[in-house]
């Protein structure tokens, strides 16, 4: 798919995503991950880029899709890992691995909720995290990620770690 991908950004989803819209309406919502995807791809169409989206419930498989991102062309990456988020060093460390962009997301703001959800390992490696907004953190995503692979103008000076 190589240079196919060149406009296009990679949409990740972890663990349990693909129960959005059944899985505890009272913090996830209603809308399930087919809308989402939807909402996405018509949001960064109307950026003029295209958005593929992967849902996954395997560590491995997260990594995989990371470390071929680059490869596969993608302009970056917005990803959501879930509870993956809060202790897989196996996704900081895919992240600190690949040049192309991540900006982490989660439907709920995990600042807000129980305190093993407080910190994300992964975000450290991230060029920010958006949380809180539910579906629309991911559309805030693709606006952020769009913004930072525009270049240094788009940049925030405050990421350290994107070249
Ligand atoms: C989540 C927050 C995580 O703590 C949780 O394990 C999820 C979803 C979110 O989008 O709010 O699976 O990433």
């Amino acid at each position: 798919m190589a240079r196919r991908a060149a406009s296009a950004i990679l949409v990740l989803h972890g663990p349990n995503l693909n129960l959005l819209g059944t899985r505890e309406p009272a913090v996830y919502g209603r809308v399930s991950l087919a809308e989402v995807n939807r909402a996405v791809q018509r949001h960064a169409e109307a950026r003029g880029a295209r958005a593929v989206c992967r849902q996954s419930n395997h560590e491995g498989e997260l990594v995989d899709w990371i470390q071929s991102a680059g490869r596969e062309g993608f302009r970056g990456i917005v990803f959501n890992p879930g509870a993956l988020s809060h202790y897989s060093i196996a996704l900081l460390d895919a992240v600190a691995s690949v040049r192309v962009p991540v900006v982490e997301v989660h439907l709920s703001n995990i600042h807000a909720r129980e305190e093993f959800r407080h910190r994300s390992v992964v975000a450290a490696a991230a060029v920010g995290q958006i949380s809180g907004f539910g579906p629309a953190s991911y559309l805030l995503g693709v606006d952020a990620l769009l913004g930072v692979a525009a270049g240094p103008s788009g940049r925030h000076a405050a990421s350290p770690r994107r070249r």
